[in-house]
């Protein structure tokens, strides 16, 4: 559930997770900084190293000696890729983070042969020549990575290697049972659509699933959301979507699993999710430099952001019966929570909050939380209930956390939590992010500008608490069993 993303994209890796001889770097050219943050945001897993640079990417251009890699041109985002960093610094960086990996083999420009050599050469004890080749680089134990995403996106013209469903998916077919005849332990995810909005969406599934039902373990989503003109209201309600999108990508796997009179489920994997001004980047004048590491969709997230991420973050946990991996693109400084500057600590941005407290108490089962609430009407959704929530049951400590937005650009709500069949808890804390101004965000001047509050105004009786919640607020309400 709370994985992030790493790619090959602006200053994500280079100066992001790694810049060699920078202030905060350690001897592998890891920032501490950012490791820390990393460790606070309570990330868990890690998928790598794209994205759409993925398409593009030869990974053996990034092992061996440093000085004998390659510097290629990512037609991605049209960079310049030195392979100063590669499978192994990430494994590397991984277990420094206490980290899982989670990888992804090319099936744009690459082949069925490159991806078993990049499984052969993370995951192989026997002896071959690319298990010998990782021991030269430094790694005699494999790195035993179980999740593994075949290609990136493929549905996608822009892709590089972009092909029709049916050909991706024999490709994906193919490629999966080769990986597991090389590695039986390894979990697959099979690409989906790369947003609900493509005209292929749901069809692209179908045609996909056919050719790979029994092969894989996920597929992917992708969903990314942004203020769209100045509909705050809309975009405030942005999980609308996402909850529509995982019902209906679990409709289209359950009616090929009908079909083919299968007895397996087929899990989903939102490995790329967040708010995303994609519409900035794209109407940013292209540069004709193929420059290394440019700064790429470096977002100051607001107050409204965060309020929206951790509604999604409810979306997901809801759901969380068929999400098996969830992935917030990306993690350092592109799309992301934490923004490294040269010289300067990281800091949070406003997104950094309800990640982090959510992967934090989010703890045991997600419980059906039921809603009631006044509407608010959104020009893009129509009427939506202006609180929605999400409860978690941590059984060894009886603790119960509420995670609770209000999605109303106007108005307080008076909350009532009915939690009786729980028997007498007692409240440990309320905390809410919101702000007079929701437009408001962590800057490298003002990193602290924005963080959680809390809360004290809280009544409770028994096991029905009350709270008062401000307009456009992500709210966190933790209990425990009165003594
Ligand atoms: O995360 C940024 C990009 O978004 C990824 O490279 C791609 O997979 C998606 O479109």
């Amino acid at each position: 559930m709370f994985g992030a993303f790493v790619e090959h994209m602006g200053r994500c890796v280079y100066g992001g997770i790694f810049e060699p001889d920078g202030a905060f770097s350690d001897s592998d050219g890891f920032r501490t900084d950012v490791l820390a943050l990393v460790a606070e945001m309570g990330v868990t897993i890690v998928r790598y190293p794209g994205g759409n640079f993925l398409s593009g990417y030869d990974w053996k251009d990034g092992v061996g000696p440093p000085a004998d890699r390659p510097t290629r041109l990512d037609l991605a985002w049209h960079s310049l890729e030195t392979n100063e960093f590669g499978v192994d610094e990430f494994m590397k960086w991984c277990s420094a983070a206490g980290i899982e990996p989670m990888m992804a083999a090319n099936l744009g420009t690459g082949t069925l042969r490159d991806a078993l050599e990049l499984l052969d050469y993370a995951n192989t004890d026997a002896p071959s020549e690319w298990a010998d080749h990782r021991a030269k680089n430094g790694s005699p134990r494999p790195y035993a990575v179980k999740v593994w995403c075949l290609g990136n996106e493929m549905d996608g013209p822009w892709q590089l290697g972009h092909k029709p469903a049916q050909e991706y998916g024999r490709l994906a077919g193919d490629v999966a049972r080769g990986m597991r005849m090389l590695d039986p332990s390894v979990e697959l995810v099979v690409c989906g659509s790369s947003q609900r909005q493509m005209p292929s969406f749901a069809a692209w599934e179908n045609a996909v699933l056919e050719e790979t039902y029994e092969l894989v373990d996920h597929i992917s989503m992708h969903a990314y959301y942004e203020i769209e003109g100045t509909d705050l209201q809309s975009f405030l309600a942005s999980s609308t979507d996402l909850d529509g999108y995982i019902g209906d990508v679990c409709a289209v796997a359950d009616s090929v699993k009908a079909r083919k009179r299968s007895d397996k489920v087929m899990y989903l994997s939102l490995d790329e999710w967040n708010v995303w001004y994609l519409s900035r980047l794209q109407a940013r004048p292209k540069s004709p430099e193929w420059e290394r590491a440019p700064r790429l969709s470096e977002d100051d997230y607001t107050v409204a952001d965060a309020v929206v991420l951790g509604n999604l973050l409810i979306s997901i946990l809801r759901r969380s019966d068929r999400i098996k991996m969830a992935c917030i693109a990306q993690l350092v400084n592109t799309i992301a929570a934490i923004r490294a500057e040269p010289g300067r600590p990281a800091f949070r941005q406003t997104t950094f909050w309800p990640f982090s407290l959510t992967a934090r108490y989010a703890v045991g089962q997600a419980l059906v939380t039921r809603v009631v609430s006044p509407a608010v009407s959104t020009g893009k959704y129509g009427e939506v209930d202006s609180l929605d929530a999400i409860a978690t049951l941590d059984e060894a400590t009886g603790n119960v956390a509420l995670f609770l937005v209000n999605r109303s650009a106007a108005d307080a709500v008076d909350v009532t939590v009915d939690l009786r069949g729980f028997g007498p808890l007692e409240v440990i804390e309320h905390v809410m992010l919101s702000d007079p101004d929701p437009m408001r965000a962590n800057t490298a001047a003002d990193p602290a500008a924005v963080a959680p509050l809390d809360r004290p105004g809280w009544s409770s009786t028994g096991s029905v608490v009350t709270v008062n919640v401000t307009g456009i607020s992500w709210n966190m309400i933790r209990l425990r069993p009165a003594d």
